[in-house]
């Protein structure tokens, strides 16, 4: 079924376990994803950027989110296991809008660039609508290293844990996201992976709350070296170690949002095929290993998680 974020999230809460949000921007990921989700009886998250949105509408994010709630309310609607869609790192009202309009789970509201009580501002203002609508939301607070949709951060600035208490208190948001030093994309540490626990444990602490860890791949180094070995160029790519995502999970991450390891995997399977298929034109085809591999991911990233036979 169709559910709503909040519901899948507060039974990880808990329960003491993890729900992988998958990044999409087409029907063959989501298919993928679908597939995993049901082979390991996990719910599932589906998650769009903005980008995606503006990408799959051709320019127009309502008719891009509108597209995307049909194509996962179908498969969620026939499929035993809950299955819901968010907007990925909202920052623009119109988009966030839109995707509460075209009727997805939940939604981001991302306005961690700003100042503490300008983001406590914009979270409520979107809060008061969202949850009129039956849509829950997720807010952040500090920085990520790196690009985000949007926003490029050169530092990063972790949460503060007596703000997010405060946060929460002045929002009502859904779950949170407390920046502890990870970053988006496939370049997140140029040394040792290394986390913040200590701040994180005080965040679970302070908030009793389902929390979501943004820029959570762990670039596979199984898809790096088969995308490498078909022409990629991933060098210095790197990602969050199985172990540190576990860790963690015990400290109360119950949101693990994953774009990169999906593409990864595609673009992995998809190099291998071609490569393999030099007369191969059919995009049913070509595209076969690389859901494949984009599926053994997701199916990998749900059992570390532990939400594989939580559906
Ligand atoms: O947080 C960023 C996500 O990976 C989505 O990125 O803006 O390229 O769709 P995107
Ligand atoms: P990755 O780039 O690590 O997959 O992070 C995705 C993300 O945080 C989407 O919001
Ligand atoms: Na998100
Ligand atoms: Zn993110």
């Amino acid at each position: 079924p169709y559910v709503n974020t909040k519901d899948i999230l507060e039974k990880a809460n808990k329960e003491y376990y993890a729900v992988a949000a998958f990044n999409i921007n087409n029907l063959e990921f989501l298919q993928a994803i679908v597939e995993g989700g049901i082979e390991k009886k996990s719910p599932l998250i589906i998650e769009t950027s903005e980008g995606a949105m503006k990408y799959a509408g051709m320019g127009d994010p309502l008719r891009g989110a509108s597209l995307f709630v049909k194509m996962v309310r179908e498969f969620a609607d026939s499929l035993d296991i809950p299955i819901a869609l968010h907007l990925d790192h909202g920052k623009n009202f119109k988009y966030i809008i839109s995707a509460i309009k075209a009727g997805y789970s939940s939604v981001m509201i991302d306005a961690s660039d700003k100042p503490l009580e300008e983001n406590i501002k914009a979270t409520k203002d979107i809060v008061r609508i969202a949850h009129a609508a039956g849509v829950s939301v997720e807010a952040e607070l500090g920085k990520l290293a790196g690009i985000e949709d949007n926003v490029s951060s050169e530092e990063s600035v972790l949460v503060n844990p007596d703000e997010a208490k405060y946060f929460v208190e002045q929002t009502q948001v859904d779950f949170l996201a407390p920046a502890i030093g990870t970053s988006h994309g496939a370049f997140k540490f140029k040394g040792e992976a290394k986390l913040d626990y200590d701040r994180l444990k005080k965040v679970k602490e302070l908030t009793n709350m389902p929390l979501v860890l943004h820029g959570a791949s762990s670039v596979v180094q199984e898809m790096v070296e088969i995308a490498e070995n078909y022409g990629a160029d991933f060098g210095g790519s790197k990602g969050v170690p199985s172990d540190i995502l576990k860790e963690t999970v015990q400290l109360g991450i119950n949101k693990v949002n994953t774009d990169t390891d999906l593409r990864m995997a595609f673009i992995a399977g998809l190099r291998e095929f071609l490569h393999n298929n030099s007369k191969e034109f059919d995009p049913r085809k070509y595209m076969e290993t690389a859901k494949e591999y984009v599926k053994k991911v997701v199916s990998d990233r749900l059992e570390l998680l532990g939400s594989a036979n939580k559906a």
